[in-house]
């Protein structure tokens, strides 16, 4: 008997059931639930540890490097921030109307790890994510001029419900002469999903220095026009988060903090 349930258990792939089968009939025989209760709590299990393994595969495909969340962000650290503008951000409908979302700021400010949290919760909510700075995104689609895969890699940087491209204007923006610029594969991109999906973009240069960083003044005005006239503007000014855990760790260990020696 047992073995023939284990072996159902096998072909309808209830692992979780399968894996923790001793441990539920134990429990059944000592409470004695009603049979449906007992029923509803083995699938509820199955169904429980499947969504979770959902999720996990959905965060290590967005590409999500760390898993931000808002509750670990202390506001009080960034006063000009609005709090309840950033947690209704959180509840997400922003992808839902297909809005797309630029923060600006100063560096360790928090611009990333909104995004990243945002991005988490997207995951959560079963949304299709894809998380990657800007030089990392730029180079994978002119990495596809070599070998054709060019409208194929644009197309799957199109396809996400939530595209996060984070920290443009960090990093080196490589181009040899046989690319287009970074203005025009970003262009490209934007073009293709503004209306009909989000991005959600960090900046950690002015919006007006991106013709300079992306190659291409018009191409970048006319990457802007879509993202940032139509879409919602955050600019954060105010102190660095990283600076605070440095000068924190110095306090501790009663040495100079790192960012206010006179060589850096
Ligand atoms: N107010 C905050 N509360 C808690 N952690 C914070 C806060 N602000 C920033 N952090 C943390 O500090 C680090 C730097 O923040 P983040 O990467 O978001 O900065 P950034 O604005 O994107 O900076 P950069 O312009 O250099 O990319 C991260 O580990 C982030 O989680
Ligand atoms: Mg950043």
């Amino acid at each position: 008997m047992l073995l023939r349930l284990r072996r159902h258990l096998e072909f309808l792939r209830l692992t979780h059931v399968l894996a923790n089968l001793d441990e539920l009939l134990d429990s059944a025989l000592r409470e004695r639930p009603a049979h449906a209760v007992f029923l509803e709590n083995v699938l509820y299990r199955e169904v429980a540890s499947k969504t979770e393994s959902r999720i996990d595969r959905r965060i290590r495909n967005s590409g999500l490097n760390e898993r931000k969340t808002l509750e670990a962000f202390d506001f009080n650290f960034q006063p000009t921030v609005n709090k309840s503008f950033i947690l209704e951000l959180g509840r997400l409908g922003f992808v839902q109307r297909h809005d797309d979302l630029v923060i600006t700021g100063q560096p360790g400010t928090g611009k990333s790890h909104f995004l990243k949290a945002f991005g988490l919760r997207a995951c959560q909510h079963g949304i299709r994510v894809r998380y990657a700075r800007c030089v990392d995104m730029i180079d994978d689609l002119h990495a596809g001029l070599a070998d054709n895969s060019y409208p194929r890699r644009l197309r799957s940087w199109t396809s996400p419900t939530l595209l996060i491209i984070d920290d443009v204007g960090l990093g080196q923006v490589r181009k040899r002469d046989d690319e287009p610029t970074a203005a025009h594969s970003l262009f490209n991109l934007i073009d293709l999903r503004h209306g009909r999906v989000s991005t959600a973009v960090t900046s950690n240069i002015k919006l007006s220095e991106w013709g300079k960083y992306l190659g291409d003044a018009t191409v970048a005005g006319a990457i802007l026009d879509r993202l940032a006239m139509y879409g919602i503007r955050i600019d954060i000014n105010g102190p660095s988060y990283r600076k605070h855990l440095a000068d924190e760790r110095a306090k501790n260990s009663g040495t100079l903090p790192m960012l206010d020696c006179p060589e850096h």
